[in-house]
């Protein structure tokens, strides 16, 4: 009988299995992406502040984008004599005008707050006259004319000169600096920045309280700079390292694939010096000389007789993160102010790439070189978009083929195929390649996600003789400036607001065990997977309007249906459990996309149900899509498509057949899918030791990190008992407990927060675990 109340749970800790978990395990991955990096971790307070936005970033953006133009003097857009080549445009005021930059969300400053102003400035007339008619006056002001903060520069002619000047706030307040010329002044500007200045009198290149979110996730490596950022879309847009390093003005800015610019602020060097400020170790990833496919007509290859030059590129990466002053790339990195080397010993090499000759051939090149030239980096491949499928096996291949180090896995799964995959890594071979576990998340922000990605984190612990690396994917994102949910860390001008699912990526970091213990859990059962008892078949079609006919289901005709745009689920009639079979012609009368076919239960039920896509990924790709716990995945494809066509129909057939669902298009099967029936492993426990020295008096302790991860609504009284007869016991407890499993949205802080209190027992210790609660006990 259990001392407290709850569903006895025993844990016990064995012995060790002889598995060592790397201290560079748990790491991040940063992306440009939902303006994590401009607007985000860039201190920088100024929105195109180089005037250089185009259509291509944005439709409708230009180089005035995030500017305001006041008074009735004129501001031009020119681009003769830029201050760079690589920023060719520039703004030439003509006073009387103010010109106001809206940032990002307006410029907060506290009382006595320091700002750096600079910008490139070349006078053309007006600014020898004495006085403030000669000048630009420089403030941070509110919508109703008054200065936080202001000062004034005098531009001189001839060139473009660098002004920098510091505003100090006298009121606190949230404002835009506003750049004001006086009549009779004509000024051209460029160029322009306003950060904040740091205790040491430089301007910041972090924003202090992300920067501070990343340090407090103790992240062993930094992934840079993606995703797909890093291969690109098209040739035109692949990250190469050297135009992201130097002065801002002289940096190549380009379109970012997520629909804005990339100003490339956070280049190469600012990356090397996140990860020092962070304690991480880098892990560039270059594109493995191809771009993303996601383009139609598929993924561009750096030409043959470019691919020596980009080898050389990388290999000067790794110089100018590594090299000694005595190297070219190590003197450069000396002369832009870090003489010390980096200690780069990671390279990733490919995005999630269609695994392709072309990409064979490239890869090749590049990795047969920097391991000739540096054996002491570990060189990571890649296996596709998803954690199986043809790429995944294609990757797999030919990282056996090639002997590589690690490869990298990618998983955006939902809670029920973590659950399910616990054992994942258990299976894989322990003389193949290792994994790099390099993006993954379970497709929300509630606490059911994020208990499991503690449990497959736990396994992952478990089997650290496959799984080397791990990081969450994506890291940051801006409220309002969002293109990916959900992501780790949300924030606005002013608030942080960690997920749940960054408690549980820190708590993992914070303490982490090197021996892996063998872990027996007692009083808990897999919870099984079951077929739907019941449902409907649904037609859908957000962005488009369709009709439906000749239909027939289970053999019966049915009316015409029709679908619209806005989405509305039209219910073509009830099917039997778990078997269905249904044909139709689509006939696609307007809009751009396609169309779903839902088979199951309603999605209010709750209950988990299929769906067929026609028409995904902008009506490029068809696929099935499980709804788990409201919820959903890719469970086969997205298989690449020409599209629904308008004013042509399209055939359909579909056939559910028990956990067999297929989908047949114009005749052609495209989808055959069993549907996953293993059970869901909700209560997942590991353990690692590892001995701790006491600095002042030299002895040793072992202590134990202990994780369980109770993603039940049942509360349980449970026992970790340590291993041997250890009697007194003591230690912390960190719990993350306290909401439901759907508490926890996109844009919000956690709804779980943990919580550290001092655990003691004998042999070990007792808990309560409250339902869907992870808990880390550090016992000695
Ligand atoms: O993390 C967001 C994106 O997901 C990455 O850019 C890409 O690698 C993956 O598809």
């Amino acid at each position: 009988m259990s001392a407290v109340e709850g569903v006895p749970l025993l844990v016990e800790i064995g012995e060790p299995t002889g598995v060592t978990i790397s201290p560079d395990l748990w790491g991040l991955f940063i992306e440009d992406l939902n303006d994590a990096l401009d607007g985000g971790l860039n201190a920088e307070l100024v929105r195109n502040g180089d005037f250089e936005f185009s259509p291509a970033d944005h439709d409708g953006w230009g180089p005035l984008t995030g500017w305001r133009r006041e008074s009735s003097g004129t501001v031009e857009i020119r681009t003769e004599d830029p201050v760079h080549p690589v920023n060719g445009t520039y703004a030439r005021l003509t006073g009387p005008v103010a010109l106001t930059n809206e940032g990002f969300d307006g410029v907060g400053v506290e009382v006595g707050d320091r700002l750096r102003l600079t910008f490139a400035s070349w006078a053309v007339s007006g600014h020898t006259v004495a006085g403030p008619r000669g000048e630009v006056r420089c403030a941070v002001t509110q919508p109703d004319g008054a200065e936080l903060a202001s000062a004034v520069v005098r531009p001189a002619a001839g060139g473009w000169t660098w002004n920098e000047v510091d505003l100090v706030a006298r009121t606190m307040g949230r404002g835009e600096l506003r750049l004001e010329v006086p009549d009779g002044l004509t000024v051209e500007i460029d160029v322009v920045s306003l950060r904040p200045v740091g205790a040491d009198g430089a301007a910041l290149t972090f924003r202090p309280d992300l920067l501070a979110a990343l340090v407090d996730l103790h992240p062993a490596f930094i992934r840079f700079p993606g995703g797909c950022v890093a291969h690109g879309l098209g040739l035109g847009n692949m990250y190469h390292w050297k135009p992201s390093i130097g002065p801002r003005h002289e940096r190549e800015q380009t379109f970012n694939l997520w629909g804005y610019h990339q100003s490339r602020q956070i280049g190469y060097l600012e990356y090397f010096e996140l990860c020092e400020a962070t304690g991480a170790t880098p892990l560039p990833v270059v594109a493995a000389g191809v771009c993303c496919q996601n383009l139609r007509g598929r993924a561009a290859a750096i030409p043959e007789e470019d691919i020596p030059a980009y080898v050389a590129d990388v290999l000067d990466l790794v110089e100018f993160a590594n090299g000694g002053p005595e190297t070219t790339w190590g003197a450069r990195r000396a002369e832009l102010g870090h003489p010390e080397p980096f200690g780069m010993r990671y390279l990733g090499l490919g995005n999630e790439d269609e695994i392709t000759d072309d990409l064979r051939s490239r890869y090749a090149a590049v990795s047969d070189a920097v391991a000739a030239a540096h054996p002491e980096i570990a060189i990571i491949g890649t296996v596709g978009p998803q954690p199986f499928g043809e790429d995944f096996e294609r990757g797999w291949d030919f990282a056996r083929e090639r002997g590589i180090a690690m490869v990298d896995e990618h998983a955006y799964r939902t809670p029920r195929w973590f659950h399910q995959n616990v054992e994942r890594y258990d299976a894989y071979s322990r003389a193949e390649s290792g994994v790099y576990f390099g993006e993954y998340a379970a497709r929300t922000n509630r606490v059911r996600s994020a208990l499991a990605e503690a449990a497959f984190m736990i396994a992952m612990e478990r089997n650290a003789d496959v799984v080397r690396l791990a990081s969450y994917a994506p890291l940051l994102a801006r409220v309002g400036h969002t293109q990916w949910t959900p992501d780790l860390v949300y924030f606005d001008a002013e608030r942080v607001l960690p997920s749940a699912s960054y408690f549980v990526q820190q708590a993992f970091a914070a303490q982490c065990g090197v021996d892996v213990r063998r872990v027996t859990v007692a009083g808990a059962e897999p919870v099984p997977v079951v077929l739907p008892t019941a449902g409907s078949v649904r037609l859908r079609s957000p962005g488009a309007s369709l009709t439906f006919s000749g239909i027939v289901l289970d053999g019966e005709p049915a009316p015409v249906a029709r679908t619209s745009p806005e989405g509305e689920v039209v219910v073509v009639g009830a099917i039997a459990p778990s078997s269905a079979e249904i044909t139709f012609e689509a006939l696609r009368t307007s809009g751009t996309e396609g169309f779903m076919v839902e088979l199951g239960p309603e999605a209010d039920t709750g209950e988990s149900y299929l769906e067929a896509v026609l028409g995904g990924w902008q009506n490029k790709a068809t696929m099935i899509q499980r709804w788990d716990d409201g919820i959903s995945n890719d469970v086969h494809g997205p298989t690449g498509w020409s599209g629904v066509p308008t004013g042509e129909p399209v055939r359909v057939r579909i056939v559910l057949d028990g956990p067999r669902v297929q989908v047949w298009v114009d005749g052609e099967l495209r989808h055959d899918h069993v549907q996953d029936l293993r059970p869901e492993h909700r209560v997942v426990a590991g353990a690692a030791s590892r001995v701790v020295r006491d600095e002042t008096s030299g002895v040793e302790t072992l202590e134990h990190v202990v994780r369980v991860v109770n993603a039940t609504d049942e509360q349980r009284a449970t026992r970790i008992a340590l291993p041997g007869d250890v009697g007194a016991t003591v230690g912390t407890l960190t719990l993350l407990a306290g909401a439901g499993p759907d508490e926890g949205e996109a844009f919000e802080a956690s709804p779980v927060n943990p919580v550290v209190s001092e655990v003691r027992g004998t042999g070990g210790i007792d808990v309560v675990l409250p339902p869907w609660s992870f808990a880390v006990a550090v016992l000695r």
